[in-house]
C-alpha cells in the first residue's frame, strides 16, 4: 500500500516527530554546503498545481531535485483535467509513469481521489478543507524556536480555513494546544476538529473562541493567515468582520514576552497582519517560509524513502 499525506491523519507521532527531526538534520546539512541525495535514484514525481503558489512550488521542485528525482510540474489549466477529464483516469494514467503525485487543488475529494486510484504515494500541496505541509513547516519552526514541542500553545487568530484545519491536527497530534479565534461564521468545520481531537497527544487539543486576545493570551506563538483564501468570494463584509483579529503588537503584547508571530504567506499587510508584526523582532515568519523547502524533503523520504 502506498503511503499518502491527504490532512495529516495518515502520521503517527512518532511519524511526525522522526519527520521535524530529519527535516532539522537535512536543514544543517544543506547550510553546510551538503544536504543532496540520490535518494530518489531519478524517479519522478509528478507536481499539479490547479491554482498559484510560490513557496509550495519551489520547496516541492526543488525538494525533489536534491533527493535526486525529476519534479514533473503539471499546471492544471494546462491538464486535461481543465477541460473535464475525471480524476479518476487522471489518476489511473498518471500512477503508470510517476511514482509519486503533489497536488494543489480546490476540492478535497480531488486529493482523496488521487489516493484512491493512483496507486502511488499522494501529497497534498494545499485543498481548500487541508494544507498538511505548511503545518509540518510550522511545527519545524516552532521546535527550532522552543525545543519541545508538547506542552507550546498557539494561536492562530482569522479565518477558520485549510490552514487553522492543518495546524489543529498536527499541532494536537504534536501535544501543543492550538487555541483557534475566529469571528461567528468563521469557524473551522467541526470535521476539522474532530481529527485534531482523535489524534491529540499528551495534553495536545484544540480551543475555540471568538476572542483573539483570549486565544492568544501568555500563547507561545500567534498566527495568522489571509482573510481571503484562493477560491473565497473577497466581499467587503469579510474584511469588516475578520477586522479585530489582526495580528498587530497589540495582540502581541498578551502573548508570552518570547512569543514569536507566524504566518503561512502570502501576507496582505494591514489586513490581517501589521508591518511591525511581519517584519518586526518577533516574526519568525521567513524562518517558517524556508523551513517548507526541509520538512518536504523530509516528508518525500518518509513517502518514498
Ligand atoms: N504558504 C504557501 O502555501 O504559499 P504558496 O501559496 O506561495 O505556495
Ligand atoms: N488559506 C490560504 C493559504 C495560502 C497558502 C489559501 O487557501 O489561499
Amino acid at each position: 500500500m502506498a503511503k499518502h499525506f491527504l490532512d495529516g491523519t495518515e502520521l503517527s507521532p512518532d511519524d511526525l516527530a522522526a519527520i521535524l527531526d530529519r527535516a532539522a538534520e537535512l536543514k544543517a546539512a544543506r547550510a553546510a554546503g551538503e544536504g543532496v541525495s540520490n535518494l530518489l535514484g531519478g524517479r519522478t514525481v509528478a507536481l499539479v498545481f490547479e491554482r498559484p503558489s510560490t513557496r509550495t512550488r519551489m520547496s516541492s521542485e526543488i525538494a525533489v531535485h536534491e533527493l535526486g528525482g525529476h519534479p514533473m510540474v503539471l499546471s492544471g489549466d494546462a491538464m486535461q483535467l481543465s477541460r473535464g477529464e475525471s480524476i479518476r483516469d487522471t489518476a489511473l494514467v498518471m500512477g503508470r509513469m510517476a511514482h509519486a503525485i503533489g497536488i494543489r487543488t480546490g476540492a478535497h475529494a480531488n486529493v482523496e481521489g488521487l489516493a484512491e486510484y493512483s496507486g502511488v504515494p499522494v501529497f497534498n500541496l494545499l485543498s481548500e478543507a487541508h494544507h498538511p505541509c505548511q503545518a509540518l513547516a510550522d511545527l519545524l519552526t516552532l521546535r527550532e524556536r522552543f525545543g519541545e514541542l508538547a506542552g507550546l500553545r498557539l494561536a492562530y487568530v482569522g479565518d477558520g480555513n485549510n490552514v487553522t484545519a492543518s495546524l489543529m491536527i498536527l499541532g494536537a497530534m504534536a501535544g501543543v494546544t492550538v487555541a483557534v479565534a475566529t469571528p461567528d461564521g468563521y469557524a473551522p468545520k467541526p470535521e476539522a476538529v474532530e481529527l485534531a481531537d482523535s489524534v491529540a497527544t499528551s495534553g495536545g487539543g484544540v480551543e475555540l473562541t471568538v476572542d483573539p486576545e483570549q486565544a492568544s493570551a501568555e500563547a507561545d506563538a500567534v498566527y495568522t493567515d489571509v482573510w481571503v483564501s484562493m477560491g473565497d468570494e473577497d466581499s467587503a463584509r469579510r474584511k469588516l468582520d475578520l477586522e479585530p483579529y489582526q495580528l498587530n503588537a497589540k495582540l502581541m503584547s498578551v502573548a508570552k514576552p518570547a512569543a514569536i508571530a507566524l504566518h503561512c504567506l502570502p501576507a496582505h499587510v494591514g489586513e490581517e497582519i501589521t508591518e511591525e508584526a511581519l517584519y518586526g523582532e518577533q516574526s519568525a515568519i521567513f524562518d517558517q517560509a524556508e523551513n517548507r523547502l526541509h520538512v518536504q524533503k523530509a516528508l518525500l523520504e518518509h513517502l518514498l524513502g
